[in-house]
């Protein structure tokens, strides 16, 4: 049987340069994965930490990743054809049955962008699957701009703002993501669900203003990134009050979420 703890070799197949800080690593993986799950990657005596899936295709999957501390400072230093180490997936994955159909609106910022954008790529090439896609997406500012491709894409065929908390850029609103989603039509969508992914002020303040909006908190969606160690429910790092993070997230519905947002 397969030892879910123990690390496997992938070998690297492309790395794409997103910004200074962010590359993405694409790695040749044959696990099916589900939109919004993670897995834990590693270097040998270097450590481990939770990357959330940010494409897949075939026989691929890819990681978006913010060079931040020791392992994503090592991940920095591997080049195409070297071996990355992963075990997983891990984690829950967005409520698929139930976005099918319906109006979707994602608020996404920063790094928080990678953890949501398969599942935009998904509605993109499915788009009968979703009745509207409207996305709000935010940077810092214009040297922190992810994913440029995908966002052109976007742009063509959902409702989209592209906003920096500061600076210029063509094509990009100034200020929060906050400040745009009063302008999203949530009266006239028959039934929606908003999905919103960032550092925890952010989602904490783009739901509440969903809600100031008129938005029932049973229809709001968070993806979490909490500190994890074992991810299979065992270590219990990842522990907000009674919730383990890595086995019944990273995503929750805001009912269950917003006691556990800092
Ligand atoms: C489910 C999940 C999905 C994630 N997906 C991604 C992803 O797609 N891309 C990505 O770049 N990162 C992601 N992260 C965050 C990533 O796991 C951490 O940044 C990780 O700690 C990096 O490891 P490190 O050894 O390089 O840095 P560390 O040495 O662990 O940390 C360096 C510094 O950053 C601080 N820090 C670490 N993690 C966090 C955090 N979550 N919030 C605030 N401060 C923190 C530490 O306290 C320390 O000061 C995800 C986390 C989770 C739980
Ligand atoms: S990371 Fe160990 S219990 Fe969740």
């Amino acid at each position: 049987m397969e030892n879910i703890m123990l690390p496997a070799p992938h070998k690297i197949l492309k790395i794409i340069q997103e910004t200074n800080a962010e590359y993405t690593f694409r790695v040749e993986c044959n696990t099916e994965t589900k939109h919004g799950q993670f897995f834990q990657l590693s270097i040998p005596k270097v450590g481990e930490a939770p990357i959330s899936v940010s494409g897949k295709g075939n026989r691929w999957v890819e990681f978006t990743i913010r060079k931040i501390g020791k392992l994503t400072q090592g991940i920095f230093g591997l080049k195409q054809d070297d071996t990355l180490f992963m075990r997983g997936p891990f984690g829950n994955s967005y409520p698929m049955e139930k976005l099918k159909d319906k109006d979707l609106v994602v608020i996404a910022g920063g790094t928080g962008v990678a953890a949501v954008r398969s599942l935009l790529n998904h509605f993109y090439y499915y788009p009968e699957e979703i009745s509207s896609v409207n996305l709000i997406i935010g940077f810092k500012d214009g040297n922190c701009i992810l994913f440029e491709d995908d966002l052109r894409k976007f742009k063509q065929e959902f409702n989209t703002v592209c906003t920096l908390d500061n600076g210029k850029e063509e094509g990009f609103e100034i200020g929060m993501v906050t400040a745009h989603i009063s302008k999203i039509p949530f009266k006239t969508f028959k039934d929606y669900n908003v999905v919103i992914v960032g550092p925890p002020i952010m989602m904490n303040f783009a739901a509440k203003e969903c809600i100031a909006n008129g938005v029932e908190e049973s229809k709001i969606w968070l993806s979490f990134e909490r500190k994890m160690s074992c991810a299979v429910g065992k270590c219990g790092h990842c522990k907000i009050n009674e919730t383990y993070v890595c086995l019944e997230g990273p995503i929750f519905n805001y009912i269950r979420a917003k006691d556990m947002l800092d």
